[in-house]
């Protein structure tokens, strides 16, 4: 089977992040983004993989050679002369995605969850319209897709994108499973398959949906690459607790901890809940870590308390600082000594010497 990742733009919402690397190679749980997909996507069976880009490909070239190589699978990339949305990418690689008959994956590339490949490819076989979008149920819908059905039917009567007034809280995971037909209704122009293709199909009566079980974040953004974090840890916790933390390790503070072997961590700590700490983190004594993400390199020095925060590649953090309130550090910052920051966005290589008090963009 075939798989085509939306891997889209400038990833302008986790920034500072995405200006050191492009959204798809932000570790998330200490492995980039795509490779929760590719993994999950090889696993089903997948054999071509497709990115569809607009934008510095060339800094994802390297690294996913290595990964076609380690997963045996063939890794194109779709590149855009100008962002063709949603849907025109398919239009793009329509030679690809149509060289056979069989069904193909869409993915956004900021979804995590338990990717349920294999389940949606037997029910999209099952039901035979053209399309299903994998669904799962949010308290606010606003920001998403929402998807209406009636009675207990999987067949979508309406779908509608980032809805004004409340439709329905089943919202549409930016997962897809589409039969090579779709490809007749989109055309090689900037196209939104949200607003235009998922309607139409809908009003043909050619489109099911999919209850995703299980966890789902779009981790797009600061805030929800927390929450999704935490989710994913959590997960973990149920299915593979080996990979985490043991619940023996003496600065364990609450569980569904993640640390890299390579990371260094001081005396008398606490760390918990709800941790990653990437590769060649060095972490002092005494230090107070929770709800957050240390991101490769990175440093904290003894003491120093840190909340709701995800700390970029190799910055530093000082004796006694404390960062809390969605804290977001870019890569190579420095934060001295006793500097507490609420809510801060800092981008790269910058060094944070006055405390910031309430949320701020620092450049
Ligand atoms: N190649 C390419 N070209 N990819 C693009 C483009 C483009 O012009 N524009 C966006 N993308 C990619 C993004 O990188 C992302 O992976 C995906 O398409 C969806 O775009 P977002 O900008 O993240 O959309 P959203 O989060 O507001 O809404 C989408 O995702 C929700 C689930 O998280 C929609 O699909 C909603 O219906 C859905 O509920
Ligand atoms: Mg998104």
């Amino acid at each position: 089977m075939k798989a085509l990742i939306l891997v889209g733009g400038f990833g302008t919402r986790l920034r500072p992040l995405t200006l050191t690397l492009p959204k798809p190679l932000v570790e998330f749980a200490n492995k980039p983004m795509i490779l929760h997909q590719i993994e999950a996507l090889v696993k089903a069976g997948v054999k071509d993989i497709i990115l569809a880009v607009n934008y510095r490909p060339e800094v994802m070239v390297d690294i996913l050679q290595k990964y076609e190589a380690e997963y045996g699978v063939n890794i194109t990339f779709s590149l855009e002369t100008e962002p063709l949305g949603t849907a025109g990418p398919l239009a793009l690689a329509r030679d690809i995605l149509s060289k056979d008959d069989s069904p193909f994956f869409v993915l956004n590339s900021d979804v995590i969850c338990d990717f349920p490949f294999e389940a949606l490819r037997d029910f999209h076989q099952s039901h035979g319209a053209e399309g299903t979008i994998v669904a799962t149920k949010v308290e606010d819908p606003s920001k998403y897709g929402v998807i209406v059905t009636t009675g207990g039917s999987s067949q979508i009567d309406r779908f509608v994108e980032k809805p004004v007034q409340f439709v329905g809280n089943r919202i549409n995971a930016g997962i897809y499973v589409l039969s090579p037909s779709v490809l007749s209704r989109i055309e090689l122009r900037p196209t939104s398959i949200e607003k235009e293709v998922f309607p139409a199909m809908a009003a043909d009566r050619q489109l099911h949906t999919f209850d995703l079980e299980g966890f789902w974040m779009d981790v797009g953004q600061p805030k929800d690459f927390l929450t999704g974090t935490c989710l994913y840890l959590g997960s973990l916790a149920q299915k593979s607790p080996d990979l985490l933390v043991p619940q023996s390790a003496p600065y364990l503070h609450g569980g569904n901890v993640l640390v890299d072997p390579t990371a260094r961590i001081g005396a008398d700590c606490k760390i918990g809940p709800n941790v990653v700490i990437g590769p060649g983190v060095v972490i002092g004594d005494g230090v107070r870590l929770q709800r957050c993400v240390l991101l490769k390199g990175a440093r904290v020095k003894d003491y120093a308390w840190i909340k709701n925060t995800i700390v970029g590649w190799h910055s530093n953090i000082g004796r006694w600082s404390r960062l809390e309130g969605v804290t977001v550090l870019g890569d190579d910052v420095t934060v001295n000594d006793e500097i507490y920051v609420n809510g801060g966005c800092v981008l790269p290589h910058k060094s944070i010497s006055a405390s910031i008090t309430s949320p701020s963009i620092i450049m």
